[in-house]
């Protein structure tokens, strides 16, 4: 079974406060974009053992991979005992970029071993399997664009993002995730993306209204090197014709909003140059 495993965006994403289970109160727009790990689920006869291999030898290579994890909770789920899974991936999404890329493994292994086995878990309870994998899988299971909010895991689908064009770039260095929520729970942050305003422009299909509400809280607590670092990729977005952009989850790839075709593709060739871990994609109206 091949399954393509789809990354995230975070086009907007706020930090509400900080729960009394550890986790944070989020409130995001999210959306699933056309860049994708290859995933390759085989299933033999065997004892319940799972493998997994990638093409990134800096990967956990077995059950400590968050797709082997996944597999496994399906196995225990649907009860079965009596096969070996095989999953092979070939990751295109940058690791430890806020992209997603081992949420969408987890979520797309899932969606896979279901239909392998013809749907032997319900919808409901894969839901609540991906939760348990982590805060953002139970959105890359949903795929779109949605507002999520409580740990990530409450969702309200919305409408399609209306037709443009992103270039996502990371830069060379990776954000310990924890750290960075850590950081914010000791600074009072000085902006809030205006999420209700973005909602409506998405639901009004105004690009120019989505692009220009882009904003995550955690720009403003990253160190000062990663700060500038970050900020003069957004301002080469912007001064290469884009109409907005912002951090994703917790970094370091950002990404640029552009509302026309000939703009973002004479953007890349630039950006490309720059940052060699840089991606257009096209939203169109089509889900993926
Ligand atoms: O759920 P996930 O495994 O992706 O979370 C990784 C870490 O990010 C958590 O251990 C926690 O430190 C932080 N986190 C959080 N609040 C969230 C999501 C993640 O504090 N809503």
């Amino acid at each position: 079974m091949y399954v393509k495993a789809y990354a995230k965006l975070n086009i907007s994403l706020d930090v509400l406060g900080k729960r009394n289970d550890g986790f944070h109160e989020m409130l995001m727009v999210m959306q699933q974009v056309d860049l994708f790990d290859d995933i390759e689920i085989t299933v033999d006869e065997g004892n319940g053992n799972i493998c997994v291999i990638t093409n990134r030898p800096y990967i956990p290579q077995n059950e400590k991979n968050i797709a082997g994890k996944a597999a496994r909770l399906f196995m225990d789920e649907a009860g079965i005992t009596d096969k070996n899974i095989s999953i092979s991936i070939k990751k295109k999404i940058p690791v430890c970029a806020g992209l997603g890329g081992g949420s969408s493994d987890a979520a797309a292994v899932l969606l896979g071993m279901n239909n392998i086995f013809t749907n032997a878990v319900s919808k409901e309870r894969l839901f609540e399997l991906a939760e348990q994998l982590g805060s953002d899988v139970p959105f890359c299971l949903l795929g779109g664009t949605a507002l999520a909010s409580g740990r990530g895991e409450r969702m309200e689908p919305l409408s399609a993002l209306p037709d443009c064009w992103i270039i996502i770039s990371k830069p060379e260095f990776s954000i310990s995730t924890p750290e960075l929520f850590n950081k914010l729970d000791s600074c009072k942050l000085s902006f809030r993306p205006d999420t209700k305003g973005l909602v409506r422009a998405i639901e009004k299909g105004d690009i120019k209204g989505v692009a220009q509400r882009c904003y995550n809280v955690f720009e403003d607590v990253l160190s000062k090197r990663h700060r500038s670092i970050v900020d003069s990729l957004k301002d080469m977005f912007i001064t290469t014709g884009a109409c907005g952009s912002a951090m994703s989850g917790t970094g370091s790839a950002c990404f640029g909003i552009y509302e026309h075709e000939d703009t973002a593709k004479a953007a890349f060739k630039v950006i490309k140059e720059r940052y060699k871990d840089s991606f257009l994609i096209n939203i169109g109206n089509e889900s993926l």
